[in-house]
């Protein structure tokens, strides 16, 4: 069987031409692991804060494009959380099942790895995915994340979630 060759992605910074995009993401099968659907209220709030992300190095917001074509199929970003006494960057990740398989998170995944690192603001990037998601904790592991352990959290509020917690060294300790 020949290889399984990667599509080359790119990350573009969120724009107001996503949110049919999110609505997609926003799917029973997209968030089984995240609580289920948002309510277009809700989501609509989260369009919003993807288009304004804040303080410069707070973090950002992406909409994954496959080329040559430029199709947006997923988004990805990084933002500030507090953690265990330190400000970290938390990352999560979203591909629409059609484009899934073909190792897009991971490659998307690369990118805001490196983007996070050029920040230079914080040592650590942490993600949080669901215990019992395979795929996402493949790609942590792939991405070089270590796994310190499980945790629990509450997402969306009063929705009890065991996660794990991954982390990857953006830089050594100052
Ligand atoms: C999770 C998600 C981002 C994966 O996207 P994707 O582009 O298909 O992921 P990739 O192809 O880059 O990698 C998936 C990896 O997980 C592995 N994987 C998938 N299902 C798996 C399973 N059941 N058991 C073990 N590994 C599994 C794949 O084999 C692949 O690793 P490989 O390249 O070494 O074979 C996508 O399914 C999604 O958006 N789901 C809904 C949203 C979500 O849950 N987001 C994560 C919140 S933390």
């Amino acid at each position: 069987m020949a290889p399984r060759t990667t599509p080359e992605v790119r990350i573009e910074p969120w724009g107001e031409s996503d949110l049919d995009l999110l609505r997609c993401l926003n799917a029973p099968e997209m968030t089984e692991h995240l609580g289920g659907p948002e309510t277009e209220e809700k989501v609509l709030v989260r369009h919003r804060r993807y288009l304004e992300p804040g303080e410069e190095g707070s973090g950002a917001m992406f909409r994954v494009v496959v080329l040559p074509e430029r199709e947006a199929v997923g988004n990805i970003g990084y933002w500030e959380r507090e953690w265990r006494g330190e400000t970290v960057y938390e990352t999560g990740w979203g591909i629409v099942p059609e484009f899934g398989g073909r190792g897009l998170a991971t490659a998307a995944g690369r990118l805001v790895v490196e983007r996070a690192r050029a920040e230079g603001r914080h040592r650590f990037l942490h993600a949080y995915p669901s215990v019992d998601h395979p795929a996402s904790n493949a790609i942590c592991r792939k991405l070089g994340f270590t796994l310190l352990g499980a945790c629990d959290f509450e997402y969306p509020p009063g929705r009890p979630m065991r996660c794990n917690d991954w982390r990857l060294e953006l830089r050594p300790e100052r």
